[in-house]
């Protein structure tokens, strides 16, 4: 079985696409440094896959480590490169955290596995668009000048990685730029876990549900939109998690060269508004909710045209937002009552 390593592989996202990669008959390699993840998603994944895959704690931050990673692990095949920092505000108030971890965790991994030919999965964000002129954006469009530290990392990192697969790089790349990934896998034994107060919506939302915040505050009714929230476009994370199986089985073709970028998304937008209503709806749970200001930095609307995914990379979304909202909830319940 062609091993892939998938580092921040107990994280959110990397958890739901370990889970999809054996499903693909791929066996994952796990690297998280839990900075921000828990180590008991392991037994969860355990339930789910049904047995331990490996796993190395390991800050990839560290260069010594890293190669030291890469001597154990040689048939490595295929790398799906998650970890690092995603938190907009943080960055800004802290960026030299974010240019750190993102860019030294990224060189060393490449370094490490430099000369073999080795397909890689760079997770990208739609944050590198900005607010675009037209909509739905496609991959083409501009990248504008970045919003945060945390937006220029993915910016950058995508320029680097496309610039070393120019001079001829033994590596092939997909970068995948994400629009807002929510929702959980449908057995609920993993999802989102933020630590602290979230800062995203989703999870605002289902803590306020289940009595954990008393009440979720709409950044903002005033933006030019049919309702004046902000329009954003939510993917499942069990969709995008079969993206990076579709990304690694692209770049497995005789015929895929170099380096690529793909938008993964569902190519529909809902605002913030209609995101609250459509919980409430698919749950039945009323949900205690108030008008705030804008929050800074908050983009008006998003989101992404899904055509050259679905040609190319011949994958699309399969799962609606009534599904992201019951699974998301589900989540929170288990979570509530079985503490990791
Ligand atoms: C941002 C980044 C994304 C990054 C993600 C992870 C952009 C365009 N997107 O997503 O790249 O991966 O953070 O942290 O930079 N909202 C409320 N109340 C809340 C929370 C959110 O109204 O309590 C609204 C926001 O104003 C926004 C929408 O919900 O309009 C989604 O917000 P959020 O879930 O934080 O994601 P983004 O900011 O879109």
């Amino acid at each position: 079985m062609a091993k892939i390593l998938v580092t921040g592989g107990l994280g959110f996202i990397g958890s739901h696409t370990v889970v999809e990669l054996i499903n693909a008959g791929y066996e994952p390699v796990i690297v998280d440094d839990l900075s921000n993840s828990d180590p008991k998603i392991i037994d969860q994944l355990v339930k789910i896959i049904g047995y331990k895959p490996p796993f190395y704690k390991l800050d990839l931050c560290d260069e010594q480590g890293t190669k030291e990673l890469a001597v154990k692990e040689p048939d490595i095949v295929g790398i799906i490169h998650f970890a690092a920092f995603k938190a907009v505000g943080e960055s800004v108030q802290q960026p030299m955290k974010y240019y750190r971890n993102n860019f030294y965790s990224l060189l060393n991994i490449l370094n490490a596995y430099d000369g073999k030919p080795v397909n890689f999965v760079f997770s990208s964000s739609c944050t590198v668009y900005g607010q675009p002129d037209n909509l739905p954006v496609t991959e083409s469009a501009p990248v504008k000048t970045a919003e945060s530290p945390y937006g220029n990392t993915k910016q950058i990192a995508e320029e680097m990685l496309m610039d070393m697969q120019k001079a001829g790089s033994s590596y092939k790349v997909i970068s995948l730029r994400y629009f807002n990934p929510v929702g959980a896998h449908p057995t609920a034994l993993i999802g989102e876990l933020p630590i602290g107060v979230p800062q995203n919506l989703f999870p605002f939302i289902t803590q306020t549900a289940i009595g954990k915040r008393e009440k979720i505050t709409v950044f903002g009714d005033d933006y030019n939109t049919p309702d004046g929230s902000c329009i954003r476009d939510y993917i499942h994370v069990v969709d995008l998690a079969k993206a990076h199986v579709a990304a690694l089985k692209l770049m497995e073709t005789e015929t895929f060269k170099g380096y690529d970028v793909f938008n993964i998304g569902t190519g529909k937008g809902s605002s913030v508004l209609e995101v609250i209503h459509a919980f409430e709806q698919s749950t039945g749970e009323k949900l205690n909710y108030q008008i705030g200001p804008r929050r800074g930095g908050d983009i008006e609307q998003v989101w992404g045209d899904v055509t050259k995914s679905k040609k190319v990379l011949k994958w699309k979304t399969e799962l609606d937002l009534d599904t992201m909202m019951q699974s998301a909830w589900d989540w929170e319940k288990y979570i509530a009552q079985n503490p990791l």
